[in-house]
């Protein structure tokens, strides 16, 4: 099962796994995108269901598991990939923003785990997968509701691990994708009077690095081992070392390396 499956690295997944021989459950917000990802899957010899839907919406979702047990009998693997990027700050963001964006990051993975953890839980080899970021191990300025959001989603990760540290047939992965040549920076919501469009061609220029076929194979190999932690890109590893290492420093070394 993959969120977001409609574009970019979820639909890099949801072909993957189709290849595998998968039958792989993908929903979206957008028919259009997900409609290309089915023809996609069906192409490569893969059985796929798409269903339309807010992964963020707990009663659509619940419906979603529904359909998607009622076609496959269960679900083994549950990717929570459906996100969207935000440009601005504290300073420019009002708080409505910080919901949308919470909602529409946090949000989404809470309301679909919560839909399909009944039946992941009863697989023999379950496993959860939820996309944060970069910006999910460190936090720059400029982009507070996006890193709350992707740091949110960090934390409801390692909280379900625990929780589930009784399952050992049920392994729970965050994800933490650098820069991904998608389009999601030309779909990102944005603060009132942040030039989106620049932000957009920014991303294009010098922040998206990673092609998101290359992302979705690093995704599945992470999930297929159950590694609770899994970094997509040299950047990624970069943000983890350096936090890691400079602790609360580490914004001092950003800054440096970001200059150079
Ligand atoms: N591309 C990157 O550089 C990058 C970096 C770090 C993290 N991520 C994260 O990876 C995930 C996938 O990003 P992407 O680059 O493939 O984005 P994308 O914009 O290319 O694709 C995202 C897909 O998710 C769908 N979607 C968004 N919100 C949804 C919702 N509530 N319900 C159902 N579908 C929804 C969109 O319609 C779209 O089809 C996101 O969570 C994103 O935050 C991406």
């Amino acid at each position: 099962m993959v969120t977001g499956a409609g574009a970019g690295i979820g639909r890099e997944l949801a072909v993957a796994l189709g290849e595998a021989g998968a039958l792989v459950g993908a929903v979206d917000v957008d028919g259009v995108g997900l409609g290309e990802t089915v023809e996609r899957v069906r192409g490569r010899g893969g059985r796929v269901l798409g269903v339309v839907g807010d992964a963020a919406d707990s009663e659509r979702m619940r419906e979603v598991s529904a359909e998607v047990v009622g076609a496959f009998g269960g679900v083994d693997v549950l990717i929570n990939n459906a996100g969207r990027l935000f440009y601005g700050g504290v300073g420019e963001s009002e708080v409505e923003d910080f919901e949308v964006v919470m909602r529409a990051n946090l949000g989404a993975a809470v309301a679909s785990t919560k839909a399909f953890l009944p039946y992941v839980v009863e697989s023999s080899g379950g496993r959860i997968a939820n996309i944060s970021s970069a910006y999910g191990l460190i936090g720059v300025g400029g982009a507070a509701p996006y890193t709350a959001a992707k740091f949110a989603v960090r934390g409801f990760s390692e909280s379900l691990r625990s929780e589930l540290r009784g399952r050992p047939n049920v392994a729970v992965s965050c994800v933490y994708p650098g820069g991904v040549k998608t389009g999601i920076a030309w779909s990102a919501l944005a603060a009132a009077g942040v030039d989106a469009r620049k932000a957009a061609e920014r991303f294009d220029r010098v922040v998206a690095r990673t092609e998101p076929r290359v992302a979705a194979r690093v995704v599945l190999n992470g999930v297929a081992r159950g590694r609770s932690r899994v970094l997509i890109g040299a950047d990624a590893v970069l943000a983890d070392a350096v936090a890691r290492l400079a602790g609360g420093q580490y914004e001092k070394l950003i800054r440096l390396v970001v200059r150079g």
